[in-house]
């Protein structure tokens, strides 16, 4: 259920724990008055007049623009899913903010923005190799991690029910709960590529909004960034920065499950995590599929039992090598009609057939080689959720793949590490740069077992509430 990055990041956590659950929706626009006019332009301060800042010229409330281009792929529905045109079956108007202001009522700055006129280049936060992390750094990262597991996002609730459903049997209860904020985020991720429900026991498994197309990389580098701002916000440290993990070091194995990082393995039951981790309490949500289709609900974020984790090895599961990864960074085309995950001869494919696990730091590298055009990016005809305009599911305000089509030092971030590969250098030295890509995977858990145990998981749950979808001016109203 995790994203890629964080399967880099927190890769060995990540099987369980990262699925995390996030807040959808902002809490102050979650009230029937919102959810029935279709309007998320809430007020920046006290001032009920300064909807979206706009007094201070942050922002105006205007209509969600959404892409209407043709996609390509398996799904073939109308109308079916919440998440079709992204977030215009939620609100129909939010804010959009001007210049480097962001944020749902414009009360933050852009990615690499900061100050209050959000007017100065924010300096990169350093993504390092989670083993060079000192003693301290770690304990910070870690300890971010676990105050974020249990404070209530501040900000943003989730929705628990389809959008028929939102407001309640009877119209006046919008669905909705708290969730912390690590579990906001797993949320997010499981909301991406949950299936459309049809009806009880009848899911509809054909969209993945977040894998299995070229926005697998922006989505999962925009859930990054929030996340790494959510930790920045919670610790009151603005350069604290998520670490990566490289886990293609061609040993196949794990080497952050150890009880100083992710927590090594239980010897009585090795997918639990080691009592001597502080991770061995940590309680997974969003992980019951197959129920929440059965019950045609969404995940509410209540806990459904350990972390647990697959061992590397098991299944046949292997860690990307370094030969996958230098495939990777000489292919310079991003993609190739008709954008499914089989075609061949492109870096996105790579990373979903060969690595299994995308990584951000990969990307950037291959952003700063290639330096593509924006039109490198389909504008349609990519999977639906995948074409360049689309707004990624289930970000809110809405972002599209293209504005995170962007090298990380426009996003604020870097990476310690140096990818650069010189033809003309001999075998050795690209040999080791190789080494140094593999290394990137920067503060993600893109555990590649735990992509295989989000895969094999992947049955996540729809909407469609039908017993409850007598309300329908959620939609029309
Ligand atoms: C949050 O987690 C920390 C560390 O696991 C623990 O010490 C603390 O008691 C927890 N706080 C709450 C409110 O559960
Ligand atoms: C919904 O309306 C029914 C009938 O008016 C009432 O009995 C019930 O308590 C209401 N439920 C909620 C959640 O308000
Ligand atoms: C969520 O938490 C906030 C703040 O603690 C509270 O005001 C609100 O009622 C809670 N909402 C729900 C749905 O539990
Ligand atoms: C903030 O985070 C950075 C990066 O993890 C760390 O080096 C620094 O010591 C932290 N600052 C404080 C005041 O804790
Ligand atoms: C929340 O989800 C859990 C697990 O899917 C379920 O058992 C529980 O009844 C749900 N709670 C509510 C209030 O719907
Ligand atoms: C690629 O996948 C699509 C959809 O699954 C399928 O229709 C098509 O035949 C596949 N093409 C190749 C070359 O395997
Ligand atoms: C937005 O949604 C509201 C509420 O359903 C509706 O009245 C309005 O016509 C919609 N606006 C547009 C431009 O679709």
């Amino acid at each position: 259920m995790s994203p890629l990055w964080w399967g880099l990041l927190f890769g060995c956590l990540g099987c369980g724990i990262l699925p995390a659950t996030w807040a959808q929706f902002p809490r102050v626009c979650m009230t029937v008055g919102s959810l029935a006019s279709k309007e998320c332009c809430p007020p920046l301060g006290t001032e009920l007049a300064n909807t979206c800042g706009s007094q201070e010229g942050r922002g105006q409330c205007t209509e969600v623009q959404a892409d209407t281009r043709p996609w390509s792929g398996r799904y073939v529905l109308w109308n079916q899913d919440d998440r079709e045109q992204w977030p215009r079956k939620f609100f129909n108007r939010t804010c959009r903010c001007t210049g480097n202001f962001a944020g749902y009522n414009c009360g933050d700055c852009r990615f690499g923005w900061t100050g209050s006129n959000c007017d100065q280049k924010k300096p990169p936060v350093v993504r390092k190799n989670i083993h060079s992390l000192t003693p301290q750094e770690r304990e910070q990262f870690l300890g971010a991690l676990a105050l974020a597991k249990n404070t209530t996002h501040p900000d943003y609730v989730i929705t628990t029910q389809h959008w028929l459903g939102l407001l309640g049997p009877n119209g006046t209860q919008p669905q909705i709960a708290n969730c912390s904020i690590y579990d906001y985020f797993v949320w997010l991720h499981y909301y991406s590529v949950r299936d459309t429900l049809l009806g009880p026991g009848r899911p509809y498994k054909a969209a993945d909004f977040s894998h299995r197309g070229p926005a697998f990389v922006t989505w999962h580098r925009y859930h990054l960034l929030l996340l790494e701002r959510d930790l920045q916000r919670l610790t009151g440290n603005e350069s604290l920065a998520l670490p990566y993990w490289n886990f293609a070091t061609g040993r196949n194995e794990c080497d952050v499950c150890t009880d100083q990082l992710f927590g090594a393995a239980r010897q009585d039951d090795p997918t639990l995590i080691s009592q001597n981790s502080r991770f061995s309490s940590w309680e997974i949500v969003c992980d019951s599929l197959d129920d929440y289709n059965r019950r045609v609900t969404l995940c509410n974020g209540t806990y459904e039992g350990l972390l647990r984790r697959n061992q590397v090895g098991r299944n046949n599961e292997k860690l990307p090598t370094l030969e996958d990864i230098q495939d990777c960074l000489s292919l310079n085309k991003f993609d190739n009609p008709p954008f499914f995950q089989n075609s061949s001869f492109s870096f996105r494919l790579s990373f979903h057939d060969v690595l299994h696990s995308f990584t951000d730091a990969l990307f950037d590298e291959w952003m700063k080689r290639f330096k593509p055009s924006a039109d490198a990016w389909p504008q349609e005809l990519a999977p639906i959720g995948h074409n360049r305009m689309y707004n990624m599911v289930p970000f809110f305000p809405p972002v599209t793949n293209a504005e995170l089509f962007l090298t990380a030092d426009q996003l604020g971030y870097s990476y310690a590490i140096d990818l650069t590969v010189k033809e003309t250098w001999g075998w050795t030295t690209i040999l080791l740069m190789v080494i140094g890509v593999l290394m990137l995977l920067a503060g993600l858990f893109v555990l590649l077992a735990f992509l295989q145990y989000r895969r094999l998981r992947k049955g996540y749950t729809p909407l469609m509430e039908t017993h409850l979808s007598n309300k329908r001016y959620v939609e029309e109203a």
